[in-house]
């Protein structure tokens, strides 16, 4: 068994025969393994979701397993988290417990704990996936934390490779492109993408306002992995001129730099930034053939337009697909 928590922390090796099991399973005909059949897995989501939640249902049916979702405090207690709580308010389960008794019943669990966005060091060290994984007696798949979403990130890998048609992504321009949003989000999605694309070997380009830089310790781990390749990275301020001649454009919002100490300069930061929509205009830079990517959910005419969206260089859909055959692909590692 084994667990998928900390994504960085996957080998080399085992990365790569999960691309080459999630695009097993994209393709038409995929047979799979018996490595799930049989087993149970215990979703605990402490967000709210839609493809990652349904994809991981699906996958494990369709794999002969068995998926749980819990949502927590709806159908379940409310949890507390802090070591040392007085539990005297409405929380009546220590999450220590609560994952400890799930890992007795379930063969894994997979959960989703979003960055809190108030708290630097939390976030930044990965604090509550790591408690929870500290207090289940198994293997624990990361369904988003606040610092990484690997499922995603193998979902992506899987529709880059069957855009391109091939599995060798070295040398792909991919450009990550910072969006507008009327919300501050988390950089778990975006420092994946980051790190997936750097460690696939595309020559990748940050693009991002001023005050929106991702943080160090990703941007070190995703040079490591270009370095590897011999592969590029760089960062631009300037849309136009990094959307030129790209290749795939994955677009994603995420929390400016102020967030943690100026949450209001960095709201006002964001919404001075209106003009990073993606438009049909800014895609007509990229190279023939490009591919826009998002994660969704997405706003649409605030982050990307419609006729981007709806366009011909949009798989945002196959790439939501691929969510499928990549948790299938996880199932399989989990269990065998
Ligand atoms: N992209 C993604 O993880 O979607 P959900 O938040 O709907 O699971």
């Amino acid at each position: 068994m084994h667990s998928l928590t900390h994504w960085p922390a996957v080998s080399d090796d085992d990365w790569n025969a999960l691309r080459e099991a999630a695009r097993r399973h994209q393709q038409a005909g995929a047979t799979w393994t018996d490595d799930a059949r049989g087993h149970s897995i215990g979703l605990v989501f402490f967000n709210p979701s839609l493809r990652t939640r349904c994809s991981m249902e699906l996958a494990a049916h369709q794999l002969g397993a068995h998926a749980t979702t819990l949502t927590p405090g709806s159908g379940t207690w409310d949890f507390a988290w802090n070591d040392g709580a007085v539990m005297d308010g409405s929380e009546a389960e220590h999450v220590r417990d609560a994952f400890g008794v799930l890992s007795r019943y379930y063969d894994a669990l997979g959960v989703r704990v979003f960055a809190s966005l108030s708290d630097r060091e939390q976030d930044e060290s990965d604090a509550l996936i790591r408690m929870v994984a500290d207090a289940a007696d198994g293997p624990v798949v990361n369904l988003e934390s606040a610092r990484y979403h690997p499922c995603q990130a193998l979902g992506d890998a899987t529709a880059l490779a069957a855009h391109f048609g091939k599995e060798d992504l070295g040398g792909k321009r991919f450009v990550l492109s910072w969006a507008p949003h009327p919300k501050p989000l988390p950089r778990a999605v975006p420092h994946s993408a980051l790190l997936m694309a750097a460690r696939c070997g595309m020559d990748v380009t940050v693009a991002r306002p001023d005050g929106f830089a991702l943080d160090d310790g990703v941007m070190e781990q995703a040079r490591t992995y270009a370095d590897a390749q011999g592969a590029s990275l760089t960062e631009s301020a300037d849309p136009d001129a990094a959307f030129s001649d790209a290749e795939v454009i994955y677009a994603k919002s995420w929390a400016g730099n102020a967030i943690y100490d100026s949450p209001g300069a960095e709201a006002d930061q964001r919404a001075a930034r209106g003009d990073w929509k993606i438009t049909a205009d800014r895609m007509a830079r990229t190279a023939s053939g490009a591919a826009f990517m998002h994660c969704l959910p997405v706003r649409r005419n605030v982050v990307v337009d419609d006729a981007v969206l709806d366009g011909p260089q949009s798989i945002h859909l196959p790439q939501a697909e691929c969510r499928l055959h990549a948790q299938k692909a996880i199932l399989e590692h989990v269990f065998a």
